[in-house]
């Protein structure tokens, strides 16, 4: 007999509702573990469809977690609430307003206990990494930051823990459209290093398209998961990918299904 397949990410039969309200209802899904490649879940749908509970859930965040009914399972055990294996990425810049960005996105080390002079040049190296100028950057504090350089903080915070999972609720929804692609670019190619999988909500069907391996589409409230769309990886530079023909082909066949789910009531 074969072994089962591990899975890093499974939702069997899972359920919430907030005081009697079904919010995600009866959503099943199984994501492999693979350690060589990490794999992108883009995951579409509309307001209130349960995006961000349905990340919730997977970090273990309160009081979406835990599901009504079902189960969330991480690397095969059931999720018992938040853990270093999973990293969370939200869109409004979540950054310590009173520290430096250096010691932001130190912060992480810190709480684990990691030597000082150790945190500063991983802090330093991670400055770099998400595009900051180490020199000119590293000691300001947020309120001196565009809203561009913000993410990046908040990107550079998580990523440096080295995740296994990393949950990203519409992390570029504030970002203005040249700004987006460049981050789309910098976010394939991190991840590509980390060989983490990423749960990335968006509202941009062309984002979700461009940067997923698979789109996940959840229906109107309760949301369900109502499509899992394979979509080729992003091999190419955001502002070339997202011109070409084939791409925005696929772009209006996913944004036909949500067009017509946003015109649709399912209680
Ligand atoms: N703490 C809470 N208590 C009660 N209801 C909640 C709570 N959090 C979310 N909900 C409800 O759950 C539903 C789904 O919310 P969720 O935030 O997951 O949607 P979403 O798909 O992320 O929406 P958006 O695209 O607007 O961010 C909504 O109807 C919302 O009002
Ligand atoms: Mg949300």
């Amino acid at each position: 007999m074969q072994p089962p397949e591990e899975t890093i990410v499974e939702f069997a039969s899972v359920s919430k509702s907030f005081g009697g309200a079904p919010v995600i209802r009866d959503i099943n899904f199984k994501v492999a573990n693979r350690p060589d490649h990490g794999e992108f879940i883009a995951i579409l749908g509309p307001s209130g469809s349960g995006k961000s509970t349905l990340l919730r859930l997977i970090a273990g965040l309160r009081p979406h977690f835990p599901p009504t009914t079902g189960a969330v399972k991480v690397l095969n055990k059931p999720v018992d609430g938040p853990g270093a294996d999973r990293g969370m990425v939200f869109q409004d810049y979540t950054s310590f307003d009173n520290r430096t960005v250096e010691d932001n996105i130190a912060f992480g080390l810190e709480c684990k206990g990691v030597p000082a002079k150790e945190r500063k040049e991983r802090a330093r190296q991670w400055i770099a990494n998400v595009g900051l100028n180490v020199a000119a950057d590293a000691q300001k504090y947020p309120h001196q930051l565009s809203g561009g350089m913000r993410q990046r903080v908040a990107i550079a915070r998580t990523l440096i823990l080295k995740p296994r999972i990393i949950l990203m609720d519409e992390p570029f929804g504030a970002l203005d459209p040249a700004i987006r692609l460049s981050m789309q670019d910098l976010l394939v190619k991190l991840w590509r290093d980390q060989e983490a999988t990423v749960f990335f909500v968006t509202h941009s069907v062309e984002e979700a398209v461009y940067l997923g391996d698979r789109v996940y589409v959840l229906s109107s409230s309760p949301g369900r998961l109502i499509r899992e769309i394979e979509v080729p990886p992003p091999d190419r530079p955001a502002r070339e990918m997202q011109r070409e023909a084939e791409f925005n082909k696929l772009v209006f066949e996913i944004r036909d299904i949500i067009e017509k789910l946003e015109g649709s009531t399912d209680r």
